[in-house]
């Protein structure tokens, strides 16, 4: 059992959580994730540790809610416990001093999920610029931790109420019109985002590390749901990522799987929403 021990609303549908979990946050590195079930008869969802305290033994995520499970997530309180909670899962995010800027390009709940890694970046030493981006002024996260850390932080909204009207790749562009020395980049957050900036970099040579979200089911490489084709490979995100080159993934298998189970996630989200419970289960 996990005690939540603090909760905060970001936006309407994204919220930030702190809870007990010292045995991951004493190994826990840049770029990992935790897989969590809320309670017995829930699924397991995978969400990226964005900070921990090795001292006290906390973690932290945030996640949006989006589906049954994450709307359970949510409806729970400071002092209310998750069931079980896995992890560190994953590789830790390859980090290095590069000769050059380091450029984390988050959208949606990835701008939590890049945060650690822009974090990582910085501590080796990098210049670091964060572009963020998202629909619209009021769903923008993580703004605030993120200008406290990175050498520039530059916000898209596709409606313009909030830095660049315009996309994370628009910002990325003006950055390469200045002629800033990128040297990496690592797009995390929706798939089509993550292929549009891949093919960006991909006539440049820019090294472009691709965090993906694929759908997971045990996390550690044993059921083969989170497969990706990477450099026309069968790769295991979860075991053998969760980066990969985003020059050699095969974006539209990957999308196309995204959504395999959209029928089976609608009829958990009816199911929740007349039962307040996961399939099965009762609270
Ligand atoms: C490595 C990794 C890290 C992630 N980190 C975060 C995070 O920090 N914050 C956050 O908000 N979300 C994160 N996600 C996505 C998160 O796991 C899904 O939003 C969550 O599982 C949705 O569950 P649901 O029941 O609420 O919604 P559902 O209705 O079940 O699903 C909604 C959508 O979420 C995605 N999804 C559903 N189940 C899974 C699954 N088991 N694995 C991956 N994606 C799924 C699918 O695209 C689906 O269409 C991460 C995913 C991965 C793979
Ligand atoms: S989630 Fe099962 S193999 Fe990756």
């Amino acid at each position: 059992m996990h005690t939540i021990l603090y909760k905060k609303m970001l936006t309407e549908r994204t919220w930030q959580m702190r809870v007990s979990a010292p045995l991951i946050a004493s190994k826990c590195r840049a770029g990992q994730f935790l897989m969590m079930r809320i309670e017995e008869m829930g699924e397991r969802i995978p969400l990226t540790i964005a900070n921990w305290n090795r001292s006290d033994g906390t973690v932290e995520i945030y996640f949006q809610e989006i589906g049954a499970s994450t709307e359970l997530l949510a409806s729970l309180d400071v002092g209310d416990t998750i069931l079980d909670m896995v992890g560190p899962l994953g590789n830790p995010t390859h980090v290095t001093k590069l000769d050059g800027t380091f450029v984390m390009v988050g959208g949606g709940f990835g701008i939590a999920a890049g945060y650690p890694v822009a974090r990582a970046f910085k501590e080796a030493g990098n210049r670091v610029i964060a572009i963020l981006g998202c629909k619209t002024k009021g769903v923008l996260i993580c703004e605030d931790i993120l200008q406290a850390l990175c050498d520039e932080v530059h916000v898209a909204t596709n409606d313009g109420s909030y830095g660049k009207q315009g996309f994370v790749s628009d910002v990325l562009q003006d950055l390469l019109d200045r002629g800033e020395s990128i040297k990496m980049i690592f797009p995390v957050g929706p798939p089509i985002m993550m292929k549009v900036i891949s093919e960006m970099t991909r006539p440049l040579k820019i090294k472009t590390m691709v965090s993906l979200n694929s759908v997971m089911v045990d996390g550690t490489g044993m059921c083969g749901s989170c497969r990706v084709t990477v450099a026309g490979k069968t790769r295991f995100v979860c075991s053998e990522g969760i980066d990969f080159d985003g020059h050699e993934v095969d974006w539209d298998e990957m999308m196309s799987r995204q959504k395999m189970y959209s029928r089976q996630e609608q009829e958990a989200l009816v199911y929740y929403h007349e039962h307040g419970a996961c399939h099965g289960g009762s609270r």
